[in-house]
């Protein structure tokens, strides 16, 4: 109670000091003093508070019109006001409105000073930097109508005894770190109108059982929570209701029937939860209802009837296990804007008159069972945006309503069983972005006026029976990222102005019939990274530019007539894919190709030749008489040592069948691999992973090794793959940020692997399991680790010949020896690139990477390049400034490490000094480190870039690194 015998203190001072001056004149002294003392004003909008004008005068204060009381101070929006909360100000007993919304206020609020405010009836204090608790509602706020905390950072859970403030009638909790579960006390707030709470990522327990006492209550939204439980009855009773958003929550169980009494409700959001059951048919009477997004559960049954009749603009339940017929009824809706129906399991035919009687924006069944035609009148009232249909069964022609539809801009109508002709009006829409009509029976040709589709970036057509010569007009698609035109019918030559497409990534023309020559001209395809014309008559040579292309990594020119040299500049390319096979290629097969690994990609050219690459044949030289006697002496000698050597490894074999194991050392070791394998006991197991187990154990000359055994009984070519890869790439390594393999050893029935041992462990391990670990990696270590392990991965990409791609490159693969330097471990993905051209299409066999890491244009190419690791390696920088792991439970659902450190990377308009939210808490830091972690961030948002070519190199990330940022980039 100090703080109450404190406050009459001070108004006793007050009313003494002042006691001639009249009320307003005392309270322009509160003002003041808060002013001069607590408020920071960098911009002087409160330069006018000055006390020779009355208060009511000042800029933010209003007074009442009669008694000139102070009532309200508006302090929202100026934006750079700061400070600690002005509960000072509630010490004006007339005080009714504090709005400091929208500014940077900081710090967290005392109970004490906050129950100063008890008296008034409109708080705002959103978007501002607060932490900490938000401080119990004490002595009771009884005249509290509106309270607005919303976008700070407040944590703790929501104070039950916010409860007792009767009046509330707006709460905004939204966009804070609030935890725990919702007060049950908040039941008896019957003025409520306005409940929100969204964006609060551990808040979490169930929703109140008696949330239906709430009678006045209209918007009502917890989303990107954690509740949990299941959607009590009572929710029936919220009489008032007009809004419910539950979204992207983990509720559980059915949708109550009660629902079925909101009469006046008009949204309905529940979309991604776990919820199941049939959906209720009780939604006859929910004749306001707008919008119901029912999306990304677990709902089983019919589409209900009730449902399918309303006047809703959208309708949402994709993402679940539906079944059955859509209701006809569906199509007289006259709102129906949003249709989302896709990834269930509907069956049967689309209601013909679908689109006719409202105005069809957005319609997407795509992924169920659905057959028939398409309705054909989906775009009759020229509205349609997205048009989505593919893995279905419709057949019969394209929509007549779409062909000449010039709102829409996205078409995936591939895998149907679709014919007959697309309009060419359809082919001229200017609106088109994107379009996917493969693997359907489509016929005819694309007409010269494609090229009015000025802004469209993928065109994919694949699969169909389109034929005719590929139209000029096909080169003034300016934005066109990707055109996939395989296994058609085309013909014709290739127009040469193709290579005017600057922004095209992917071009794929395989199994057409294209005739003539590759156009030539090509570098002006920068971004180029997928080139298929493979199985069609393409004749001529292949230009020398394709070799200097810097993107391409998927070059297939197999299957065709093309004759000539193979230009050295191919060479240079670092491919994930190369086909040149069953062509008329000829001559000297260039150095860089000329290996096993390619053999396969070159074959069916008879006219190669090779130094000693089977099958082609040796190229022919011009021989002199002398070439002959040095070639006899030469075979004799070689025969001689080729003898010898025979010899010699036989005798070695004797020896070592001798011998239980087969090992293969790559460093000096001061010990036998018996001693190392007979001490693996299970004692000593210090990790376990998916192929095998980790020990370490101590020898008898003191130094201490880490063993990598993977299991041998159920040995999986997984295991094996790993087991070489890390062998065959790390066993030639040496960097002082790589860890050193020391041997590997094979037995009949396991396979071992002996590196040095990491006394720190893994920097994962240390950042986020280990309590003190955070503490014990100060800035300045934190930094030296970020550059040893990009040295590692520079060494890897850069030096090492061919380049070595590590592919789960993340913090749990950097380990920390006993002085916390970094070395980059565990090789059982890494690929060197050019052994990846064995692999049957170029996509790896299996996922490479870890969650959180993966690089975002992995997921569609399925290709790794250096430019992952970078990605990868980004992501580890940002855990080393935020101490967060990349997929922190503090983030929303589908937020990760790079999306949230971008966004306030981005927010934070005062550059990264306002980002201190960035930053590990663990962390001490001085001045000087803030000018070094916001380079390092800034690295790190150049290596997440969402493009690879936007990526530095890793070399180019060390020169960064070292601050060495005048160095050209590339
Ligand atoms: C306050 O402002 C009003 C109108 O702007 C003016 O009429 C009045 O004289 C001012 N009062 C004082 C005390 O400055
Ligand atoms: C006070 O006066 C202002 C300006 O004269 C007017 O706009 C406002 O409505 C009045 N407020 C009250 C409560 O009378
Ligand atoms: C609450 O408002 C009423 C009516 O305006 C007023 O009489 C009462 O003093 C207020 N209570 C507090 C604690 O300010």
């Amino acid at each position: 109670m100090a703080y109450i015998f404190n406050l009459h203190l001070l108004s006793l001072f007050l009313s003494f000091t002042f006691a001639i001056a009249t009320f307003s004149t005392r309270d322009a002294a509160v003002l003041l003093r808060v002013k001069n003392t607590q408020l920071e004003d960098p911009d002087g909008f409160l330069n006018d508070w000055d006390d020779s004008i009355t208060p009511c005068n000042w800029t933010t204060i209003t007074c009442n019109n009669h008694t000139l009381d102070i009532v309200s101070i508006d302090f929202s929006d100026f934006g750079s006001l700061a400070g600690p909360f002005p509960a000072d100000f509630c010490r004006i007993p007339t005080l009714r409105y504090l709005s400091i919304g929208n500014n940077c206020f900081n710090g967290s609020i005392s109970p004490a000073s906050f129950s100063l405010c008890s008296h008034v009836t409109f708080l705002n204090l959103s978007s501002n930097y607060f932490v900490g608790k938000l401080p119990e509602f004490q002595p009771r706020f009884v005249n509290l109508t509106v309270l607005d905390v919303s976008y700070n950072n407040f944590t703790g859970e929501i104070p039950a005894s916010i409860g007792e403030s009767l009046l509330l009638q707006v709460m905004n909790f939204s966009a804070n770190l609030l935890s725990g579960a919702l007060p049950e006390s908040l039941t008896n707030l019957t003025e409520l109108t306005t409940f929100l709470a969204p964006e609060n990522p551990s808040l979490s327990g169930r929703l109140p059982e008696n949330i239906g006492r709430l009678k006045k209550l209209e918007t009502f939204r917890i989303s990107n929570t954690q509740l949990s439980g299941e959607i009590p009855d009572s929710i029936g009773d919220l009489s008032s209701i007009k809004s419910i958003d539950l979204s992207t929550n983990s509720l559980t169980g059915g949708i109550p029937d009660s629902i079925g009494r909101l009469k006046s409700i008009e949204h309905l959001w529940l979309y991604d939860n776990k919820l199941s059951g049939e959906l209720p048919d009780v939604f006859g009477n929910l004749t306001s209802l707008l919008q119901f997004d029912a999306s990304l559960n677990d709902f089983t049954g019919k589409l209900p009837t009730s449902l399918a009749g309303l006047h809703l603009q959208s309708l949402a339940v994709n993402d679940n296990n539906l079944e059955g017929e859509i209701p006809t009824i569906l199509s007289s809706n006259p709102m129906l804007t949003q249709l989302k129906l896709f990834r269930n399991k509907f069956s049967g035919g689309l209601p013909e008159s679908l689109g006719e009687n409202s105005d069809l924006e957005e319609f997407d069944v795509s992924d169920n069972q659905l057959q028939g035609p398409l309705p054909p009148n989906l775009c009759s009232k020229k509205k349609l945006q997205k048009f989505i249909c593919f893995n279905n069964r419709f057949s019969g022609d394209f929509p007549v309503s779409c062909g000449d539809c010039k709102s829409i801009f996205y078409v995936r109508i591939s895998n149907n069983e679709l014919s007959g002709e697309i309009p060419s009006s359809f082919w001229s829409s200017s609106a088109l972005q994107f379009i996917d009509v493969s693997n359907n029976k489509f016929r005819g040709s694309l007409p010269d006026s494609i090229s009015r589709s000025k802004i469209i970036q993928g065109l994919v057509i694949s699969g169909n029976g389109f034929s005719g010569d590929l139209p000029a007009g096909i080169c003034r698609l300016e934005e066109i990222v990707e055109m996939d035109l395989r296994n058609n019918q085309f013909s014709g030559g290739l127009p040469p102005c193709l290579t005017n497409l600057k922004k095209l990534e992917k071009l794929n023309l395989q199994s057409n019939e294209f005739t003539g020559e590759i156009p030539n001209a090509v570098s002006s395809w920068t971004h180029l990274s997928s080139l298929n014309i493979s199985n069609n008559k393409l004749s001529g040579v292949i230009p020398n530019e394709i070799g200097n292309l810097p993107s391409l990594n998927y070059l297939d020119l197999a299957g065709n007539s093309i004759s000539g040299k193979i230009p050295d500049s191919l060479s240079h390319l670092k491919l994930n894919i190369l086909n040149l096979s069953d062509n008329n290629l000829e001559g000297k097969i260039p150095t860089g190709l000329d290996s096993e690994v390619f053999a396969s990609s070159l074959i069916g050219n008879p006219k190669l030749c090779s130094q000693d690459l089977k099958p082609f044949p040796r190229c022919h030289k011009t021989k002199s008489a002398s070439y002959y006697v040095v070639a006899i002496l030469s075979g004799l000698a070689f025969f001689l040592i080729v003898s010898l050597l025979w010899l010699l490894i036989k005798a070695k074999l004797l020896r070592r069948n001798t011998s239980l194991w087969k090992i293969t050392s790559f460093q000096r070791v001061g010990f036998k691999e018996q001693d190392v394998l007979a001490s693996l006991s299970e004692s000593n197991v210090i990790g376990m992973g998916g192929s095998g187990k980790v020990y370490r154990v101590t020898l008898k000359t003191g130094q201490t090794v880490a063993v990598k055994k993977l299991y041998g009984v159920h040995r999986s070519p997984e295991t094996e793959s790993e087991f070489r890869s890390e062998m065959e790439t790390l066993g030639l390594i040496r960097h002082k940020n790589i860890v050193k393999l020391l041997f590997a050893s094979v037995g009949e029935d396991f396979r071992a692997l002996v590196y040095e041992y990491m006394e720190n462990g893994s920097l994962g391990d240390m950042l986020h399991v280990d309590p003190k670990g955070g503490y014990l990696l100060d800035w300045s270590k934190r930094f030296e680790i970020a550059l040893g392990a990009a040295q590692g991965l520079a060494y890897l990409h850069h030096d090492c010949v061919p380049s070595i791609v590590h592919r789960d490159v993340k913090s749990n693969n950097i380990l920390l020896d006993e002085e916390l330097r970094p070395r980059v471990a565990d090789f059982g993905l890494a690929k060197s690139l050019q052994i990846e051209v064995k692999e049957s299409d170029g996509a790896m066999s299996r996922i490479a990477g870890s969650y959180g890491y993966i690089a975002p244009e992995y997921a569609y190419t399925m290709k790794v390049t250096e430019k992952c690791d970078v990605y990868s390696f980004g992501v580890v920088l940002m855990e080393l400034v935020t101490g967060k792991r990349p997929n922190d439970a503090s983030f929303d659902e589908n937020k990760d490490i790079v999306k949230w450190v971008t966004e306030v990377a981005l927010c934070g308009e005062g550059g990264w000094k306002d980002s201190d939210q960035l930053i590990d808490p663990k962390m001490n830091c001085s001045s000087h480190d803030y000018e070094e972690i916001g380079m390092v961030l800034n690295v790190a948002l150049q290596c997440t870039s969402a493009f690879p070519l936007n990526r530095p190199s890793m070399r180019r990330v060390v020169e960064l690194l070292k601050g060495q940022s005048s160095t050209p980039s590339k």
